[in-house]
């Protein structure tokens, strides 16, 4: 910074302090533009705007939550809607973001928390007619299909409503400026300033976010430091089922998901997952074996499949979905060494039905389990459960929650349960039917066909 000059991208926000025709960080062309007036490192300013206050005398008085009107988004929120707080909803178009926030906004509205729906892309009619559509009963919802950011700006300072819904960010434009909707400066004017006027009122904000090809929320990274909560509507292709999660959470862990079923009455709250990720199992199947996993506080039972086959010529053909590919990569070594199964040379695949991810080391079992029954052609016994952390000497090492995870199985009618010997003693006393602790990979796979 030796001049105090820098340079920004005007598409990705990443700043510079030497100029260049393409920004190396987008790789766009041409979109370095000088910021000027920024002060040199150390050089004071005249005032603080505010003298410090002492810890104990900030008051928490508009710090509450408020019930999301959905136990599913209350719970990926870390409890509720936090008065004040502002959330970021991405996902793919189509996925369901303006169902899930009408619905969450009308249910509240009618439990007497004022709520405004600003709609920048579709017109009052178009909501109406969803709203319509989904059977909300919301009389007192204000809807607005405001697309100026002053406009909205007023609005809120005028209704001063407990809980504001902008639908979508990327359509809201603030007069001032002149770049279109959409454009980073537009982005990051009207977050800022929305966030800003709700902060101060103690009005929760929820955004929508569009996603890029790739996944993330169009727009500067800056716009996710900006909110509080990030949140992603997700789904599987062809499927109706959503799932809800946090990436990022200053007022609750992100480890909580929230399942939702697309019909045609809008979202509906799927209140035991475990039981609809394994409706259409095949019980059967070799490569097939169902994983106690944790999500968050909750247990949930997810089917995981393998399918291993001799490959053809060259490298062998390996994928996954759902499960972390260095952990399937490690477990597929460990097999190979510590059970002594060909594999090397074999194409492999694994999938998490339902299009859940499972990241956490609980799952290793089940998944080594899934791999080897493939290969073998053979299945595990019906109504088994499997959970249980793998080790590089391929040694099966205890988990947390054990008790959840199998009150959760056999609460779903399973009978066996095969688990790390260290949580034995957690099983014994919370699930009535056969115990199978196995200290290592190799008893785990005996267990196969019987
Ligand atoms: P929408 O909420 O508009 O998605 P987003 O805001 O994320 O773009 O959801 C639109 C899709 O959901 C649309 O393809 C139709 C489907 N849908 C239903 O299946 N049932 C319903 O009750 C509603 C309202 C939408
Ligand atoms: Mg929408």
């Amino acid at each position: 910074m030796a001049n105090g000059k820098e340079f920004v991208c005007t598409e990705c926000g990443a700043t510079f302090y030497r100029w260049s025709g393409r920004c190396p960080n987008c790789e766009r062309w041409d979109t370095l533009q000088e910021r000027a007036g920024r002060r040199a490192p150390g050089a004071p300013r005249v005032a603080p705007a505010e003298p410090p206050a002492r810890l104990a005398d900030i008051d928490l008085g508009e710090m509450q939550r408020v019930s999301a009107g959905m136990a599913e988004l209350d719970r990926v929120l870390g409890g509720g809607l936090l008065l004040g707080s502002s959330v970021l909803l991405g996902g793919a178009p189509g996925i369901g973001k303006s169902t899930l926030l009408l619905q969450a906004a009308g249910k509240m509205a009618t439990r007497d928390v004022s709520c405004l729906y600003v709609s920048c892309e579709e017109s009052l009619g178009q909501v109406k007619m969803r709203a319509d559509r989904i059977g909300l009963e919301a009389s007192e919802l204000a809807v607005s299909a405001e697309t100026s950011l002053e406009g909205a700006l007023a609005l809120l300072e005028t209704a001063r409503p407990r809980v504001a819904v902008v639908d979508s960010i990327q359509r809201i434009a603030a007069e001032g400026i002149e770049s279109p909707p959409g454009s980073l400066r537009q982005v990051l004017a009207g977050a800022t300033a929305l966030t800003d006027v709700c902060k101060r009122q103690g009005c929760a904000l929820l955004m929508v976010g569009h996603v890029t090809k790739k996944g993330a929320i169009a727009g500067p990274r800056s716009l996710e430091h900006l909110v509080d909560t990030v949140l992603y509507l997700e789904s599987e292709k062809f499927q109706s089922l959503r799932v809800l999660r946090a990436e990022k959470n200053r007022f609750g862990t992100i480890n909580e998901i929230g399942v939702f079923q697309m019909s045609p009455e809008g979202l509906r709250e799927v209140t035991n997952p475990s039981a609809l990720f394994l409706a259409e199992r095949n019980a059967e199947a070799s490569g097939s074996i169902v994983a106690a996993t944790m999500e968050g506080t909750r247990a949930l039972l997810v089917e995981i499949q393998a399918l291993v086959g001799p490959g053809s010529y060259g490298t062998p053909e390996r994928k996954v979905s759902g499960v972390d590919y260095r952990r399937f990569s490690m477990m597929l070594s460990v097999l190979e060494r510590r059970a002594e199964l060909k594999l090397a040379g074999c194409d492999a695949f694994v999938n998490v039905a339902g299009g859940i991810r499972v990241f956490e080391p609980a799952a290793d079992l089940p998944l080594v389990m899934a791999l080897a029954s493939s290969f073998l052609d053979s299945p595990f016994p019906e109504k088994t459960v499997a959970v249980g952390e793998v080790g590089l000497g391929g040694e099966v090492r205890s988990v947390g929650q054990v008790e959840k995870r199998l009150k959760e199985a056999a609460k779903l009618g399973f009978v066996n349960a095969i688990i790390p010997p260290g949580n034995a003693g957690a099983a014994a006393s919370s699930f009535p039917g056969r115990i199978r602790p196995v200290a290592d990979i190799r008893a785990a796979i005996q267990l196969l066909g019987r």
